[in-house]
């Protein structure tokens, strides 16, 4: 009977939702890939869930790279053992049944039912873009929730262990681990042979795995195998509070790091639950290049300003959860009320892209223990999968909405490394740099000048979004501190952008190419941003009326050459009448107000987008069918709003196609929904566009 009703309720739900994932809801869709823990480049825990959906049971989470992440959960219902989370290969318990899978921008909820009990499954991400201590913790949430599904009472404990799959994907490496019992329950683990600035398949060889929960009556731990820990759980409700000291590899009878909490008597009324934090903490973070190019900073977690230990940021951590739960709820709130102005699949695209914008992120102070400089603080953000650089301008660029619409501030802390290393001298090009490190976390410049060539791309990214901060901000000390520099970058677009040579842009896969229509608009945008910071900040009229009429005849001649001559669209490269192009950087004049682009051609593009539209949106150009999310949001700040909303619907469709199993993936072809290995990049962040018009 219970079964019946649970199937019947299961495909009413199924009915009444859509877009339909295997037999359980999926709200608002069957994410590609569900965040779990995602909060910095090496805690990025996610669960793939391809083409009709996967329990939390069915399958392991992975690192964003793939890998495995040994994550299990098990429950114990009046005596009888279920499985929530991973796949086990441990006897003697059942598959808890998958209800509903949700995701918000900074939760992933799933429901299943243990019997007649119903487990919420929550993995909750902070984004505390206010403020910096909790910002910075590289810590995540899990909380189990029971509560009876039948009205009866019932004994539920819950169980969840780690293995040192989170360490490294080289199994054959050995760890070790300790547990430490006081308020909280600790289980920290690290590589043995740890290597400081080092990353072995996109994980850091350094710093340590803290697996935690409070010391709560019913509260247990143990250490040792992995089928020795799950089966001691699944025979007893609860764990023997023992240690396994036998250190060894990760996959040497699979250690595991496990904790259990009895929830009592579970009635429908009190549900009870536990929570858990997982986090992954090293000292120093970011290796900074210093004024002289030889000696490096090195530059630790913001929250070490507030907290002289990891066990105390940790117990803070756990303390806050019911805080730190609504403050959750109220950002998720804040961003679907915002997006659902422009349409509620326009809230879905922006939900899932917060928690993969933030987890690239690092928040960093420089000092020492006891002498923290917590003015100086800087924001590191990794490229992820395209390649390992850091702080990426024209990722910066795209991404930079996300920032803008929830602090803007942060913008200021992303930009200013890579002044700062301008600043010195040390970078020999007259052009802005493209980014201030090979590969995270190593921020050491480039010296030599050999960093990836944009530099139309990157000039006219720095001087638009240092405009963009200070006209949102107020605040002009940014664009004061520097002004040889804006100067200099504007200098170089006006010898440069109007033809350009055969340059790199952001969209570098597909290769360079002379004079692109896009890419020298950006830079003419720039020329024009260059007059409004020097008449508006700088003080500076005579070079704000040179840049301005510069960039008024330099409009003139590139509407000659960039418009094809039939007069229907913007040619991909000048005087290719069978090329065309996804005009995103049109956006830079609306992201600043400039009223610089004639109405005409937005008009234009709007009417060409419409005719030539693919199934899943409008390729980058016409060199190939790929298309990304971000930049498509940005050109929709320049189009009709017919138009906007097609692309919408079009990002909409392709991510709920179940046609990806990744992260977030940043470029798909428009036509067939095949996707490159772009995915987990910061640059969906620029799925914000819309809210900061
Ligand atoms: C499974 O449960 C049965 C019955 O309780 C027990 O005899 C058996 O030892 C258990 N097996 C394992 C692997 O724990
Ligand atoms: C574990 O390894 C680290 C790194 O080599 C070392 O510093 C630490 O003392 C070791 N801990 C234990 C418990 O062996
Ligand atoms: C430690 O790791 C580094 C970096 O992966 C490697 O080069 C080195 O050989 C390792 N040392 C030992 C003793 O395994
Ligand atoms: C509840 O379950 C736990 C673990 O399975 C067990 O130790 C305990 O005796 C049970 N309590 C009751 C009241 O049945
Ligand atoms: C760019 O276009 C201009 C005008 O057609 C042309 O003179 C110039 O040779 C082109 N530049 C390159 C690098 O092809
Ligand atoms: C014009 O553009 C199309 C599409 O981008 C390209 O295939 C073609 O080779 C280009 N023609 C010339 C002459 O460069």
């Amino acid at each position: 009977m219970v079964v019946t009703w649970i199937l019947t309720l299961s495909v009413i739900l199924t009915l009444l939702a859509f877009p339909v994932a295997s037999d359980w809801t999926s709200t608002p869709f069957n994410a590609p890939s569900y965040p779990l823990a995602v909060r910095t480049p090496y805690l990025s825990a996610w669960f793939p869930s391809p083409e009709g959906g996967v329990a939390l049971n069915q399958a392991w989470p992975e690192f964003w790279t793939g890998a495995t992440l040994g994550w299990a959960g098990f429950a114990k219902v009046d005596g009888v053992a279920y499985s929530f989370l991973g796949e086990s290969s441990v006897t003697n318990f059942t598959k808890a049944t998958q209800v509903s899978a949700e995701f918000t921008s900074t939760r992933s909820i799933f429901v299943l039912s243990a019997g007649p009990v119903d487990l919420t499954v929550t993995f909750l991400s902070p984004i505390e873009p206010e403020d910096l201590v909790k910002q910075s913790f590289p810590f995540s949430y899990l909380s189990v929730s029971a509560s009876s599904g039948d009205g009866s009472s019932h004994n539920v404990s819950v169980y969840t262990d780690i293995t040192g799959e989170w360490l490294a994907t080289d199994h054959t490496a050995a760890i070790n681990w300790t547990t430490t019992t006081g308020d909280v329950l600790t289980h920290q683990s690290q590589l043995k042979n740890q290597t400081e600035y080092t990353e072995g398949d996109g994980r850091i060889l350094q710093g340590s795995m803290f697996y935690s929960t409070r010391n709560v009556d019913g509260a247990t731990y143990q250490t040792g195998s992995s089928t020795v820990v799950r089966s001691y759980f699944i025979s007893n409700g609860k764990l023997a509070n023992t240690r396994d000291t036998n250190y060894r590899a990760i996959d040497n009878n699979w250690p595991v790091f496990a904790f259990a909490r009895s929830l009592g008597q579970v009635t429908k009324d009190t549900p009870q639950y536990a929570v858990f934090s997982i986090g992954h903490v090293r000292d120093p973070v970011i290796k900074y290049i210093q004024n002289n190019g030889v000696t490096f900073e090195g530059r630790s977690y913001y929250f070490w300003s507030t907290y002289s230990t990891i066990s105390g940021a940790i117990t803070a951590f756990l303390s806050d959860y019911s805080e730190a739960l609504s403050r959750a709820k109220a950002l998720d709130e804040k961003l679907q009320t915002a997006a659902s102005s422009i349409s509620s699949d326009y809230a879905d695209i922006v939900a899932l892209s917060m928690r993969q914008t933030f987890g690239a992120t690092e928040l960093t102070i420089s000092g020492s223990p006891g002498a923290w400089n917590t003015d100086d603080v800087l924001m590191f953000i990794k490229e992820i999968s395209s390649d390992g650089n850091v702080n990426t301008v024209d990722i910066i660029m795209p991404a930079w909405p996300a920032f803008m619409y929830l602090n803007p501030k942060l913008g200021e802390y992303l930009l200013l490394p890579l002044l700062q290393y301008q600043a010195t001298g040390q970078y020999p090009n007259k052009w802005a740099v493209h980014d201030l490190g090979a590969h995270y976390p190593i921020a050491d410049g480039h010296d030599q000048g050999l960093d990836e060539k944009m530099p139309i791309e990157e000039c006219g990214n720095m001087i638009n979004m240092m405009l963009d901060y200070t006209q949102r901000t107020g605040d002009a000390s940014l664009v004061k501190a520097y002004p040889i520099h804006l100067n200099q970058w504007a200098e170089y677009l006006v010898a440069n952008t109007l033809f350009p040579a055969n340059q790199l842009t952001t969209v570098d896969f597909d290769g360079p190419l002379p004079n692109q229509t896009n890419l020298a608009i950006k830079g003419i945008i720039g020329i024009q941003a260059m007059s409004v910071i020097s008449r508006k900040y700088l003080d500076d009229a005579e070079s704000a009326d040179s840049y301005s009429s510069i960039a008024a005849s330099y409009l003139k001649t590139w509407l000659n050459y960039g418009i094809s001559s039939d007069d229907t669209h913007l040619v991909l490269e000048y005087g290719n009448q069978t090329s065309n192009v996804l005009a995103f950087n049109l956006a830079m004049d609306k992201l600043l107000g400039l009223n610089f682009i004639p109405d005409s051609v937005y008009s234009l593009q709007s009417t060409y987008y419409e005719n030539h539209l693919a199934k899943y949106g409008f390729a980058l150009d016409s060199r190939s069918t790929y298309t990304s999310s971000e930049w498509m949001i940005w050109t929709a700040m320049t189009t009709s709003t017919s138009i906007r909303d097609s692309f919408i619907k079009a990002i909409h469709n392709w991510v709920s196609s179940g046609k990806s199993k990744t992260p977030f993936t940043d470029r798909f072809d428009d036509a067939t929904g095949s996707s490159s290995a772009n995915k987990n990049r910061p640059v969906v962040g620029g799925n914000l566009a819309l809210l900061i018009l």
